[in-house]
């Protein structure tokens, strides 16, 4: 089993380390920048040895290596800086990705894509159109990342284990995510049963900042320790026919009431990608901030395609 993850900074280089060294299957890191990939590429493969498994990990500048991987990763593109939105990217990192995926569609054109980059779901819809690639074959990676974050600071904020904790972001990765409180529980009891309206509304907005609170902190880049472990994950249900339903921007066929746009909603992932779009039931106000959100989304894919 391979898998290519396309950009070998600060996410990429992350997610190659966390594929390597689970054993989950070998790994082409691939950069434009010559010497970084090949780098990074000898000192993973360097920890084979203590770590102890076999799982092989190539750097290189060579896009014809990721042929044959099952998943291609693409964390390419800039990351934020302080006081620039996820969707501040937009220009460069729309170009950046149809760069790649002309190439990811030369040499890996029957591949599963995961695009990581950022403003994820427009980069998702755009990686659609560009690719070709059916639907099911074209995922974006934000709303297990905005999950995690969302049950971090519930379990923080309740001193509970991060396992009784059960959090759902869906909507764009960005301004427009919705943390879901009417789906996200705490050992079994919803969030409104354990925790006053206020601090639920003060949870639900630090899930929202939290991408910037990090980039504030950092001072330059952005987040990639949760980014690629949320990755990872996904990589890791793709290869092992998991069927584990998780948030990730698909295109909607219909489902709630949107089509043709590409949007963070629930998904049954396993060897095929996408193998089911969930529709949950959502409140009046959480039906009406997932249109919207769809609507931003096009209204800037209007400019880019
Ligand atoms: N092909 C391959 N790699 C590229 C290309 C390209 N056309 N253009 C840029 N890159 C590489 C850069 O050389 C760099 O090594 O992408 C890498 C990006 O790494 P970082 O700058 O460390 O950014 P990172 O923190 O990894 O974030 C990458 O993921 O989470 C998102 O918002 C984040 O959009 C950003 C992306």
């Amino acid at each position: 089993m391979k898998v290519s993850v396309i950009g070998a900074g600060n996410v990429g280089g992350t997610l190659a380390q966390r594929i390597a060294e689970s054993g989950l299957s070998d790994v082409v890191l691939v950069d434009i920048a010559d010497g970084v990939p090949q780098g990074k590429g000898f000192d993973l493969a360097d920890a084979r040895s203590i770590i102890g498994n076999d799982c092989k990990v190539e750097g290189t500048t060579d896009y014809s290596k990721i042929s044959g991987s099952k998943v291609v990763v693409v964390t390419a593109g800039l990351p934020r800086q302080p006081g620039m939105s996820r969707e501040d990217l937009v220009a460069k990192n729309a170009a950046t990705i149809k760069k790649v995926l002309s190439e990811v569609v030369k040499y890996a054109s029957d591949t599963i894509l995961l695009i990581v980059t950022n403003p994820l779901d427009i980069l998702t819809n755009i990686a659609l159109k560009t690719s070709g690639f059916e639907p099911n074959r074209v995922i974006g990676m934000g709303g297990v990342l905005d999950s995690s974050r969302f049950a971090n600071l519930i379990a923080e904020e309740l001193n509970v284990s991060i396992n009784d904790v059960k959090a759902l972001v869906i909507g764009a990765h960005g301004q427009g995510m919705i943390p879901l409180v009417s789906q996200s529980s705490v050992s079994g009891k919803t969030l409104s049963e354990v925790l006053p309206k206020e601090k639920v509304d003060a949870l639900v907005e630090d899930t929202v900042k939290r991408g910037a609170q990090i980039v504030a902190c950092l001072g330059k880049g952005s987040a990639y320790y949760a980014p690629s472990a949320a990755a990872f994950s996904m990589v890791k249900a793709i290869l092992k026919d998991e069927k584990k339903v998780v948030p990730a921007s698909v295109l909607l066929s219909g489902q709630y009431g949107l089509t043709d746009v590409c949007i963070g909603v629930p998904v049954c992932l396993g060897t095929s990608g996408i193998e089911e779009i969930i529709e949950l039931p959502l409140t009046d106000e959480e039906k009406k901030q997932l249109i919207d959100s769809a609507e931003s989304i096009r209204s800037t894919l209007t400019n880019l395609l």
